[in-house]
């Protein structure tokens, strides 16, 4: 099988968790390459359902090797839950699942700067997890964070802690007026933590580079979404890692030369969670059945994620900034019971037309989308188990997503369980 990069081409939830389970079957090792526990990747067995947050969504195949890569940010506490969670559900990861010594670790400080300045913020704020994915990458890039192998090494931990609190609690106190963190309080709970997971600390890229070479396959998987990238996505209202195809080799520790192939996740709508623009937004009724019929809560947090129509100018700009070769359509059966779909074009701003994306705020806040219609469906298509059974409007509305993206549409869900998808 072919290496391959698994992203979401919108604003994150795309179903990514389900695609990957779905192909795991064919794959040996599942690599997760950048973001934190602020993904909640759900996959459906059955009556089972399993939600992922860092540990990889190839993890529920008993036999596949699961990586954490170098570009992921790790909070150990929530890690080990996870696992601990997993193992309660009848899944083992233990001996085969490995963490990047050079991932970075998220502290208790960096949870509680995400939530402070979000308050500070007020109306301008993100909207972020609060699971302080932004202020671990900003330590990172600042060269103040800490590594797991950093972790491991007593005298190095002790050292980076002590200089990390100190700046931290200054700006806490000075900036938010917070009382700061006491330095035994935190080292105790890492140093527990340390004794839990040195076992699964690992040099993945080592190890990848090693299982590419005994042409064993690989799936890399994105969290977030493409428009949520810190480079490509809607700046500022991004999260903090690069979730584009890119970021597998940085966020992994192999070459780019290692990658065959990358499919691109889309939802037959569009969703987003948190602040941001959202040309393709809907108004309050269409909103609310669309949320309803499509439980479109967040896995994380909870929180109602906003919904629209299908915008073909943000999917084009995930297919070029990805190189997507081939998509997987997923939540068609969300859009069953409409008479009729929309789908964006291109926007319009002071008397000018834009087909191609344009990563300017005003554009994407104040432009108006440009819309095509197609006639609805109005029939189940959960049950249907092949792409010759869809109703003609659904084949009509897909063809027509294919057009405009000029990309082959190679698989279709249309619902949770990994049943309920179809090759095209
Ligand atoms: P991810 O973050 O991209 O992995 O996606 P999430 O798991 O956050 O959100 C996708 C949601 O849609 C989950 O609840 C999935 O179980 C569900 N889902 C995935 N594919 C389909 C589908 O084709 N139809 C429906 N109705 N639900 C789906
Ligand atoms: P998966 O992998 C949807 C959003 C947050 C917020 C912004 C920044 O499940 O698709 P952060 O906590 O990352 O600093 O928040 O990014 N966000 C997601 N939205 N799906 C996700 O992950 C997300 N991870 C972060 O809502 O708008
Ligand atoms: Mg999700």
């Amino acid at each position: 099988m072919p290496n391959i990069v698994v992203v979401g081409a919108q604003w994150g939830d795309e179903g990514k968790g389900k695609v990957i389970d779905l192909l795991m079957r064919d794959y040996d090792y599942v690599v997760r390459y950048q973001g934190g526990n602020n993904a909640g990747h759900t996959v459906v067995i059955g009556e089972e359902k399993f939600i992922l947050h860092l540990v990889p969504s190839g993890v529920l195949h008993k036999d596949k090797i699961c990586v954490i890569g170098n570009g992921v940010v790790i909070d150990p506490r929530a890690l080990l839950e996870e696992i601990a969670l997993l193992k309660r559900q009848g899944i083992k990861a233990e001996g085969r699942l490995f963490i990047s010594e050079e991932a970075h670790v998220i502290f208790p400080y960096h949870k509680t700067i995400d939530d402070l300045k979000e308050v500070k913020q007020g109306c301008g704020k993100i909207g972020t997890t609060k699971k302080g994915i932004g202020p671990c990458y900003a330590d990172k890039v600042a060269r103040s964070g800490i590594r797991m192998i950093d972790l491991l090494n007593d005298r190095i931990f002790r050292e980076r802690l002590k200089q990390n609190l100190d700046e931290k609690n200054t700006i806490l106190k000075t900036l938010y007026g917070f009382k700061g963190f006491d330095f035994d309080e935190i080292y105790t709970a890492y140093a527990g933590y340390r004794a839990r997971i040195r076992n699964y600390v690992a040099d993945t890229s080592l190890m990848l580079n090693e299982a590419i070479r005994k042409k064993k396959s690989i799936i890399f998987e994105g969290a977030q979404g493409t428009l949520l990238d810190v480079d490509f996505g809607t700046y500022p209202f991004v999260t903090s890692s690069n979730a584009t195809a890119g970021g597998a080799c940085i966020g992994s520790g192999i070459g780019p030369t290692a990658i065959d192939k990358v499919v691109g996740v889309v939802k037959a709508y569009t969703t987003r969670v948190g602040e941001g623009p959202f040309p393709t937004e809907f108004s309050d009724t269409l909103m609310e059945k669309i949320r309803k019929k499509g439980k479109e809560f967040g896995a994380t947090t909870g929180r109602p994620r906003r919904c629209g129509w299908f915008d073909a100018v943000l999917v084009n700009h995930a297919v070029r900034v990805n190189g997507i070769n081939e998509v997987v359509i997923t939540k068609l059966d969300v859009l069953n019971d409409l008479d009729r779909i929309k789908i964006c074009v291109a926007y319009k701003y002071k008397g000018k037309t834009y087909k191609n994306f344009k990563n300017d705020v005003d554009i994407l806040s104040l432009g108006e989308p440009v819309y095509e219609e197609v006639p609805g469906w109005i029939e189940d298509t959960t049950r249907i188990m092949s792409y010759a059974k869809l109703p003609s409007n659904a084949k009509r509305y897909l063809k027509r997503i294919q057009e405009l993206l000029k990309t082959r549409i190679v698989l279709v869900s249309v619902g949770s369980d990994r049943k309920q998808t179809f090759a095209r």
